[in-house]
């Protein structure tokens, strides 16, 4: 049961209006659906979409019910025969009882720590009651909530609200996975806003009682977000109420719901004592992402699932924006190329990979990955480097005129940019369609005697087959290219090159000496460059290039072949050692930025870029390689790394500004150097004195590192016991830090605990994904890793489908390990696959994993 692209079709009927009531019970809320439908053209079978777990009560057209032979129902949907309806607008109304108790899925509606919530994208709808849950079927909605639960909250804004009842009224028209209701028992921290044009909004973020004092940071993260979207796109919010409510229990991270986000408690609650710089940095982006969609999303959607990467992409690319804004605009792009290299190449790489826009799939749900979100941002940061930051501002004040209120599509995004520029997008399309990361190749020819001294840049791409794709023309490329001269200065700044050729040369004239070049500055293009370079060369731009990501890059380059080296049996060379001390020493650079420097690149990092030369990772060879390298550097430059430590503790109370994070930051890398030669001492002390979560848990992980973590793991329990999200660090950190040939029985310890609540997707996520981020010990020789995650995937799938099958991606580079590793891998993945009610997801994730075999 595919879906494919190429079959896209209207929906044949046009939906005026939804009204909806919905009685709330625990287990038997009945939802009462008024559908105002009128024939597109002529009068077809109607078929609306409606899930196993909804029981039909009633229904009936303009009031009368049909004949019952006119009405079929099977376990996914509802027709009614076209002799059933009338050739003019119409009433539909059903009536259904639904289960949200049963609900452990946690798609559609469900409770959550006594909270009524609801989660319909993608096609959670469709669990709630009969409908057309397709991103093309857009209206108005009328929603009232009869229950006892004193707040009451939909999408829109409010018409009524008493005792036991409330109305909303949303007066934007929508798809049905923009729908939200929230009921419980929830307090508010309440803030205003004032748009441009004087709308007043009532802002609202509503959390358990108790959690308030938690949520001032979500507060302030909104009003900022709806002042950027202002400022920088001329977007306003256009309702007069805007809520967002955190659950405890949540698939995702959150959810952009019209006027009414819902997102994952650990993406709100936020306080010194209990959240980490990252997680407040994380914070900012998620609320300012959510709310960004309200006009990338909700005011232009999709025309259908296929195009997710439309309002995904660009939402990404918008938050990243703002947060470049709000803090460190270098840092962040380096934070940024880090986790695409780390989630989507890796993805690109195996069995996994498919296009930004996907052309096929079973289930929707397993298309919200890295290369989506993630690629998807880096797509249209090409096209606002290809057509300038004025040809992007116009590209996107047309794409608002032009597309609001529509269900749009990648050829639309493309038309807007070709119309507002001038520029023939055919060959960048190529990016959108064709998966797989470019492979780029730049040697350098150097004619001292040619026109002052003449560079040729000569460049070659190729990108490799992935499932369904072998073949891949050349894409446009934009090489953003510097040149520094040999004493240091700077004697090009920023080109853009244009490759559009599977073989392309450039040239730069009038040098006088060779120069050190400088690619892919900003890393203008998501690919994979590779350049003869010696260690020396790298030191240079690591020392003196302008770019900060090139000059990051220079050092990550530099530990990469130290890595390398010792990987196979070699030596670390001393340049990356010296130059890393050069680094970490100056005072005029970033602390955030010297912080991502003294960062040796991940095990998961190394493989993949081992892979990425074809040569097969060995886990534990890796892991001892940079245990033994960040041992090297800790010798060499103990003193300094001392003295770091000790002068980047940021004195006075805790805030989470960028400022003192970064000096936060750039103490805590010191001291993960240090603590390999300090046996943890410094660790321990940081731990019973730190009086912020950033540093506290930066101390337990580096002690657990050391052996010597009991003591500190069980004060944070005594202490957070009763905190999810803290706890939820306890579970992780415990199986990340373990030592490889641990982590599996540390995690087989910890899933025996009564406080392993397995079906909240936090929890199990922060077990299993914490094994699966430890990777020579979920890699384990003898397959202990992969049989103990096989088992969780398989219990969690009767659960809940969508979180084992994202959990499941801990596989998805099995094919490049060595045949022992393979083999084990390949039976645990046939082992879930023969799971006799597998669900949809998960199945599809199986089996795409098992066809690279
Ligand atoms: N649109 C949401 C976001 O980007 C993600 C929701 C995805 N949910 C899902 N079940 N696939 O923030
Ligand atoms: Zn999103």
């Amino acid at each position: 049961n595919a879906q494919y692209l190429a079959d896209y079709r209207p929906y044949p009927f046009i939906l005026d209006q939804t009204v909806l009531d919905f009685a709330l019970s625990p287990d038997a809320t009945e939802v009462t659906a008024t559908l105002s439908l009128r024939p597109r053209e002529a009068v077809e079978d109607l078929v609306l979409d409606g899930g196993r777990g909804v029981e039909l009560l009633s229904l009936d057209i303009d009031g009368r019910a049909p004949d019952p032979a006119h009405v079929r129902r099977d376990g996914e949907s509802l027709t009614i025969a076209a002799a059933a309806l009338p050739d003019a607008p119409f009433a539909l109304t059903t009536r259904v009882r639904i289960d949200p108790s049963a609900n452990t899925a946690f798609e559609g509606l469900y409770i959550s720590g006594g909270i009524f919530c609801t989660q319909c994208e993608a096609e959670g709808f469709r669990h709630i009651t009969f409908y057309p849950d397709r991103p093309d079927v857009m209206a108005p909605f009328r929603v009232t909530i009869r229950s006892d639960k004193p707040v009451l909250l939909s999408n829109g804004n409010p018409v009524a609200i008493r005792d036991g009842f409330a109305e909303w009224n949303d007066p934007w028209p929508k798809p049905a996975y923009l729908f939200a209701l929230v009921a419980g028992d929830l307090v508010a921290v309440s803030d205003r806003f004032t748009t441009r044009s004087g709308r007043r909004v009532d802002l609202n973020v509503w959390v358990r009682p108790g959690d308030q004092d938690r949520a001032g940071f979500a507060m302030q993260s909104l009003i900022k977000s709806m002042r950027w979207d202002e400022d920088v796109y001329g977007r306003e919010y256009d309702l007069d109420v805007f809520n967002m409510v955190a659950v405890d229990d949540f698939n995702m991270g959150a959810m952009e719901n019209k006027g009414l986000n819902i997102f994952n408690s650990k993406l709100v609650l936020a306080s010194p004592e209990t959240a980490t710089d990252a997680d407040y940095e994380r914070i900012e982006a998620v609320i300012a992402h959510e709310y960004f969609h309200n006009w990338t999303g909700n005011r232009i959607t999709c025309r259908d699932w296929f195009q997710l990467c439309l309002k995904e992409g660009l939402t990404v690319f918008r938050d990243q924006q703002f947060t470049a804004d709000m803090r460190s605009a270098p840092v962040k792009r380096i934070e940024d190329v880090h986790t695409l290299r780390a989630r989507q190449f890796r993805e690109d790489q195996g069995p996994l990979a498919h296009p930004v826009r996907p052309e096929r799939y079973e289930e929707i749900n397993n298309f919200y990955t890295a290369t989506v979100y993630e690629k998807g941002a880096e797509l249209i940061g090409m096209l606002k480097r290809l057509v300038g930051d004025d040809g992007y501002a116009s590209a996107l004040d047309l794409y608002f005129d032009r597309h609001d209120g529509e269900a749009a599509t990648i050829e639309d995004w493309l038309a807007v940019f070709q119309d507002a520029t001038g520029r023939d997008l055919t060959q960048f399309k190529r990016w959108y369609t064709d998966a797989g990361t470019p492979h780029l190749t730049m040697t350098e020819d150097w004619d001292a005697g040619d026109r002052g001294g003449r560079l040729t840049l000569n460049f070659t791409q190729h990108t490799p087959p992935t499932p369904g794709q072998d073949d891949k023309p050349p894409r446009v490329i934009p090489i953003a290219v510097g040149l520094i001269g040999p004493n240091g200065d700077e004697v090009q700044p920023t080109r853009m090159l244009e490759m559009t050729e599977a073989r392309q040369s450039f040239t730069f004239d009038g040098l006088g000496a060779r120069p050190v070049v400088s690619a892919l500055r900003g890393f203008s293009a998501p690919v994979i460059l590779d350049r003869p370079i010696d260690d020396r060369n790298r030191a240079f731009l690591l020392a003196h290039d302008t770019d900060p990501f090139a000059r990051w890059e220079a050092g990550r380059d530099l530990a990469m072949s130290a890595l390398m080296s010792l990987a196979q049996g070699g030596d670390a060379g001393a340049d990356f050692i010296d130059a890393i001390g050069r680094l970490a020493a100056d005072r005029d650079a970033d602390p955030a930025f010297r912080a991502l420097c003294l960062m040796l690149p991940g095990e998961e990092e190394i493989a993949t870029a081992l892979a990425a030369r074809g040569a097969t990772p060995d886990p534990d060879a890796i892991h001892a390689a940079r245990e033994d390298l960040a041992r090297r550097v800790a010798e060499a430059h103990a003193d300094l790394l001392a003295r770091l430590y000790d002068a980047m503790e940021v004195p006075g109370p805790y805030s989470p500004d960028a400022d003192a994070a970064a000096r936060r930051s750039l103490r805590i890398a010191a001291l993960g150097l240090l603590n390999r030669i300090d046996r943890g001492d410094r660790a321990e002390v940081l731990f019973g004195t730190a009086g912020n979560m950033t540093e506290r848990m930066a101390a337990l992980n580096c002690l657990i590192r050391r052996g010597r973590g009991q003591a500190a793991l069980q004060a944070l329990h005594d202490r957070f016991g009763d905190n999810r999200l803290v706890m939820d660090k306890w579970f992780s950190v415990q199986v990340m830090a373990a030592p490889p040939q641990d982590a599996v029985a540390v995690a087989t310890q910890l899933a025996a605990r009564r406080d392993f609540d397995w079906k909240n997707p936090n929890r199990f996520r922060a077990l299993l994904g914490g094994l699966a981020a430890n990777h020579a010990g979920f890699h384990a020789a003898d397959g202990s890793g992969y049989d103990f995650t096989a088992d969780w995937l398989m219990k969690m799938d009767g659960a809940n489908p969508q979180i084992a099958a994202r959990m499941s991606t801990a596989f998805e580079t099995w094919p490049r390990y060595d045949k022992g590793r393979r083999d084990r891998a390949l039976s645990a993945l046939q082992r879930i696959a023969a799971m006799p009610d597998i669900s949809r997801n998960l199945r599809e994730m199986v089996s795409r994993m098992i066809a690279a075999g």
